[in-house]
Order: structure tokens, then C-alpha cells, then sequence
């Protein structure tokens, strides 16, 4: 049977991953869905007139929903949900401001993807990304490597792109990574970073490097406070639709996510940003990589803050 994915909230983010998965041409279905009347059956029209030009052949479906699960039949069956409802960020705001207002969306959401797709793995997507990840999973009462967020395939793009465009290389050339959390306490690796198979460190003065690993933390806010209005939404859904379609695919394919913790690193019971192998059930396993001294400290610094916030999501 041909793959489903539902995309829930038909904002930017939430359109433009519609539209990236429906490109990619190997699922049967794509459904968009959004609490606005008519926006994802308006959308989901205008995707499949693009079909003939794009050439691909995946049908998008548009569903309105209500909070008490009007609607959510439109889901049913579906392999991976992507959830993006919720509020963006406005310039000036941090992502933990968004804490309460999207917290009762991401619980509703969640709620109803765990009573009309029990099957799915899910991944969120909606700010602040490792609190809301933590509720969707107390939420949904889905085992842990059934939800996951997504934040780590962004920050690494993003910070993959400032050293690509630094050296004047190729993207393709370099590789980056970041673990840790999507806000202050993300946590660049730059021991594990790459061009050519060269260490960054041997190409770049260490205090280039910094800069480059702060504008990285900062690559949301930047693009925040160029938009004035709404938040990054091109590179977040690439990173949110290959997501769901390694796991569509089970392709195995190894991706830093927000995954559940249980012991690696030396770290416990707390979803954080880590590489993680992907496949039909979500997340496969956590992969260690090797960090030094200060990285491992950072990563275990952020575990905590982290934690912290994710103890009080249950009450939200
Ligand atoms: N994890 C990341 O890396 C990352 C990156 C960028 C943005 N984000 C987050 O993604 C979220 C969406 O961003 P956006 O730019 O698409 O915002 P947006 O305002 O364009 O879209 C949000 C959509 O959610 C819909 N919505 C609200 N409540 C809903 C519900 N109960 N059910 C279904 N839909 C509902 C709204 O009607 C709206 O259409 C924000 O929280 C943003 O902070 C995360």
C-alpha cells in the first residue's frame, strides 16, 4: 500500500513541507490540514494542479479540523504526521515565549492524531521545538522513538551553509553538526565538522569558527527579524520532509533530532537533540558520536536545561 503523510497546520511551514513531500512523488497521499476554513482544501487544489507540471503523481488532500476532532478522519492511515500548528515567533520574542499559546494547540493536535492515526510516528515541529516534542509524546501516550522533533537537520544546515559560503566551497563538501537544544543551548560540534574530510579547525581561525557557531544559534532570530512578520519556513520544511520521508522509507538514514534519551552519553530521561537513525518505527536507535571534554559537558548542559523546562510540560 502507497505511503500517507499528514502535515497539521497549513502556515508556511506547514504548506511548504505539503508541497516538498508531494514533489518528492513517493507517497500516495499527502494531507494538509489547519483550524482556518478552506486554507488547506485551498491549498491542497492548488498542489495538485501543480502535478501535471512538476510531474508527480501523490495526491494532497485539504482538511479543516475542529478541536474536538471534526475532521481528523481525513488522517486516518497516516504513516508519519508532521505537526506545525501553532504560533511563529515575532521579532524580539524567543522561542520559549511561544511556550503556553502553543502548548493547548500541540496538546489538542496530538490528542487527535493519537485517536485517528494510533500508528503514526509523529514529528513535531512546533515551538518551542523540545518542550512541545515532550508534550506531543505525554500527549499522545505514543511510545518515545515514536515521536520526535525536529530542530538538529536545520541548525546544521544552517551552520553547514555559513562555512560553505566562508570558503567558497560547495555545500556538498562540508559537513557540520549540532546536537543539544533548538535555542540557546544548541550545542555546535565543530570537532566533527568537515570540508573535504579536513578538519574545520584546520581551514578556519578558531575565533572565525565562533562566530560562525553563534550566528548558527542565531539563524532563527536573524531570519525573524528580516521577515518582521512569521519565521523561517524554506530550510525548515526541507529538514522536516526529509525527515518523513526517511521514515516513510525506512531508509536507516542517520539525522541530529530531537529524540528520547535513555542512557547515551550518560544522559536519561529527557528528549534532546542527538543523531539519531531513522526508519518505519521513528527513531531506530540514538547514535553516539565522539565529542570532547567541553562538547560532551555542553551536551550534558543542555540535557539539563532542558530538562528543566520539559518537567512542567505535562501541566501545560
Ligand atoms: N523546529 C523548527 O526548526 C522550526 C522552524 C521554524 C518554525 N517553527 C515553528 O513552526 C510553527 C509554525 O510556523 P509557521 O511559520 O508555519 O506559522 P504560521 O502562523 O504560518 O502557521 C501556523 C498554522 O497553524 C495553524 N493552527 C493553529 N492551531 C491549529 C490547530 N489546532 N490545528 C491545526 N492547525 C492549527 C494556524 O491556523 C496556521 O495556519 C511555529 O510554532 C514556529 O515557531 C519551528
Amino acid at each position: 500500500m502507497g505511503k500517507k503523510v499528514t502535515v497539521v497546520g497549513a502556515g508556511f511551514y506547514g504548506s511548504t513541507t505539503a508541497q516538498r513531500l508531494a514533489e518528492y512523488d513517493v507517497f500516495e497521499t499527502v494531507v494538509l490540514t489547519d483550524i482556518i476554513e478552506g486554507k488547506p482544501e485551498g491549498l491542497a487544489l492548488d498542489l495538485n494542479q501543480s502535478r501535471p507540471i512538476e510531474g508527480f503523481e501523490t495526491k494532497v488532500v485539504g482538511a479543516t479540523t475542529g478541536p474536538n476532532g471534526e475532521g481528523y478522519e481525513a488522517i486516518e492511515g497516516s504513516d508519519v504526521v508532521v505537526i506545525t500548528a501553532g504560533l511563529p515567533r515575532k521579532p524580539g520574542m524567543s522561542r520559549m515565549d511561544l511556550l503556553g499559546v502553543n502548548a493547548k494547540i500541540v496538546r489538542q493536535v496530538a490528542e487527535n492524531v493519537a485517536k485517528y492515526a494510533p500508528n503514526a510516528v509523529v514529528v513535531v515541529v512546533s515551538n518551542p521545538l523540545d518542550e512541545m516534542t515532550a508534550l506531543a509524546q505525554i500527549a499522545t501516550a505514543f511510545p518515545k522513538n515514536r515521536v520526535l522533533g525536529q530542530a538538529g537537520v536545520l541548525d546544521t544546515a544552517r551552520f553547514t551553509n555559513f562555512v560553505a559560503e566562508t570558503l567558497g566551497v560547495p555545500v556538498k563538501s562540508v559537513k557540520t553538526l549540532t546536537l543539544g537544544s533548538h535555542g540557546d543551548t544548541m550545542v555546535p560540534v565543530p570537532s566533527q565538522c568537515t570540508v573535504d574530510g579536513k578538519p574545520l579547525s584546520e581551514l578556519l581561525p578558531a575565533e572565525k569558527i565562533e562566530e560562525l557557531v553563534t550566528r548558527t544559534r542565531n539563524g532563527g532570530a536573524e531570519v525573524v527579524a528580516l521577515l518582521k512578520t512569521g519565521s523561517a519556513y524554506y530550510a525548515p520544511s526541507a529538514a522536516a520532509a526529509r525527515m518523513a520521508k526517511a521514515i516513510a522509507e525506512d531508509s536507516g538514514e542517520v539525522w541530529p533530532v530531537c529524540a528520547w534519551v535513555d542512557g547515551e552519553y550518560g544522559i536519561s530521561g529527557v528528549y534532546l537533540g542527538v543523531l539519531a537513525e531513522l526508519g518505519a518505527t521513528g527513531v531506530r536507535k540514538v547514535v553516539e558520536t565522539p565529542l570532547t571534554d567541553a562538547e560532551l559537558a555542553s551536551l550534558k548542559e543542555a540535557a539539563e536545561a532542558v530538562r528543566a523546562k520539559q518537567a512542567d510540560v505535562a501541566d501545560l
